[in-house]
């Protein structure tokens, strides 16, 4: 059996992930699901994700320059940049990267929670991508946490973004954590390049529960395919942990 397709839990630490495209980085996203395809329990990712994915993601980040999360998963869950581990910063130092990435949070409305971590931290560095629909209020609130605001176009904000992303913090690699929300605006923009899936033991059920990609619903013609590049089943978790590549 190669290394591709294995038992136990992959090396995400060790990704060979192409140059980017020249007006965004190249996209990755990360999501953990149920056997049932949904997104949250009880609100939040919490509790369909072992230790080890926990782990996977933190690997993940050793390849991003940004790692980003929509207001939504900043509000239910909190989000930052650490990797936890000075071993995967030390990979990251290696390869000449900065020892964590930038964490960045986008938002059409500037409601956020201005206590969390992600605004009063300063063991990682973090932007806001915030609306030009969002009240002037708001973003002065934002503004005085001291993380920067950068202003995106309103109704193309995530190509802003991407944009900004590339050519302003120079990142090569975007690390997306979720949610459903910022990932369908990614499929529907054509900008996720691979999607790592955890697939968790558990059922959630519930017909409004989120599912890993909300949105609009693609059709037979527009829905995106996918290149199964690893998988690794790992017995100790009943996990499974899925690498794919979208076609083009
Ligand atoms: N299982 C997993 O892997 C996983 C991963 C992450 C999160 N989650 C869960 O997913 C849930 C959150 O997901 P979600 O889909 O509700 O929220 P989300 O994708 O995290 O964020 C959605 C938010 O992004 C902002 N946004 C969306 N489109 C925008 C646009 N065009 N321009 C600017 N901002 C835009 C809006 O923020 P404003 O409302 O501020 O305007 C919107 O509410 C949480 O329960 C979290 O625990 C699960």
């Amino acid at each position: 059996m190669s290394g591709a397709w294995s038992t136990g839990k992959p090396d995400y630490t060790a990704l060979d992930l192409p140059a980017p495209p020249p007006d965004r980085p190249y996209v990755i996203a990360n999501t953990v699901m149920s056997a049932d395809g949904k997104s949250v329990i009880e609100g939040t990712e919490q509790g369909i994700g072992s230790a080890v994915d926990q782990r996977l993601m933190r690997e993940l980040r050793v390849s991003a320059d940004v790692v980003l999360n929509g207001a939504g998963t900043l509000r239910a869950s909190g989000t930052s940049s650490r990797l936890g581990d000075v071993a995967l910063e030390a990979i990251r130092v290696e390869r000449g990267k900065a020892r964590v990435p930038i964490a960045a949070v986008v938002s059409r409305g500037g409601d956020l929670p201005l206590e969390r971590p992600f605004f009063t931290a300063r063991d990682f560095p973090a932007v806001v991508y915030l609306s030009e629909a969002a009240p002037e209020g708001r973003r002065a609130a934002i503004e005085a946490t001291g993380r920067p605001v950068v202003t995106l176009p309103e109704g193309h904000e995530f190509a802003g973004m991407l944009r900004h992303m590339r050519h302003e913090l120079d990142a090569d690699v975007l690390l997306v954590e979720g949610g459903p929300t910022v990932y369908a605006e990614l499929y529907a923009l054509d900008a996720i390049d691979e999607a790592f899936v955890t697939l968790g033991p558990v059922v959630v059920g519930g017909a409004d529960t989120l599912t890993a990609v909300a949105g609009e619903a693609f059709t037979r013609a527009t829905a995106k395919r996918l290149t199964l590049l690893s998988a690794h089943a790992n017995p100790e978790t009943d996990e499974v942990y899925l690498r794919y590549r979208v076609r083009r």
